[in-house]
């Protein structure tokens, strides 16, 4: 049941990042924990610089480097600082394929302690209507613990 194997994953990131402070170090392990598994197509962050969304540690396929504020899944959920789910991309306005093997998504944002975005957690499946509020609450329970981490690294 997939909110057991979240509950397993959380403990785990949890165990993982314990003591790390390099952001580039700890989004790269929790991009390869939580996609390994999980068994997702594409997971990565994207990190606010300036404007915009610049791609930061991912597992997957090469992706977008950068995402403008309000435009695609990424750029809407910086916009609106909460978390998107996208049943079937085809039918989300203004959606960047990186892949066209991509077929739905969530993307949940990185907060600083201020509600300030300081980036986003992309997660792309293959299959349509992958993510449900099951995959937003542990997923935003990991973007939390992660946050600090990228907060204070800056
Ligand atoms: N589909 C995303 C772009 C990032 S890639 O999928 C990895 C979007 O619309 O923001």
């Amino acid at each position: 049941m997939k909110a057991k194997r979240y509950e397993e994953l959380v403990a785990q990131v949890r165990a993982l990042i314990e003591g790390e402070d390099d952001a580039v170090s700890v989004m790269a392990n929790v991009s390869s924990l939580v996609h390994e598994t999980m068994g997702f197509w594409w997971t990565g962050f994207y990190v606010v610089k300036g404007d915009a969304l610049q791609l930061g540690p991912f597992q997957g396929p090469v992706a977008c480097y950068r995402i403008p504020r309000g435009k695609g899944v990424c750029g809407t959920a910086l916009e609106r600082g909460e978390t998107i789910i996208v049943p079937d991309v085809e039918a989300f306005p203004g959606h960047i394929a990186c892949s066209s093997m991509s077929r739905s998504e969530i993307v949940v944002p990185l907060l600083s302690h201020d509600g300030k975005v300081l980036a986003v957690l992309d997660i792309d499946s293959k299959e349509l209507a992958t993510f449900d509020t099951i995959d937003q609450q542990y997923l935003e329970t990991i973007a939390a613990a992660v946050a600090p981490i990228i907060e204070h690294s800056k």
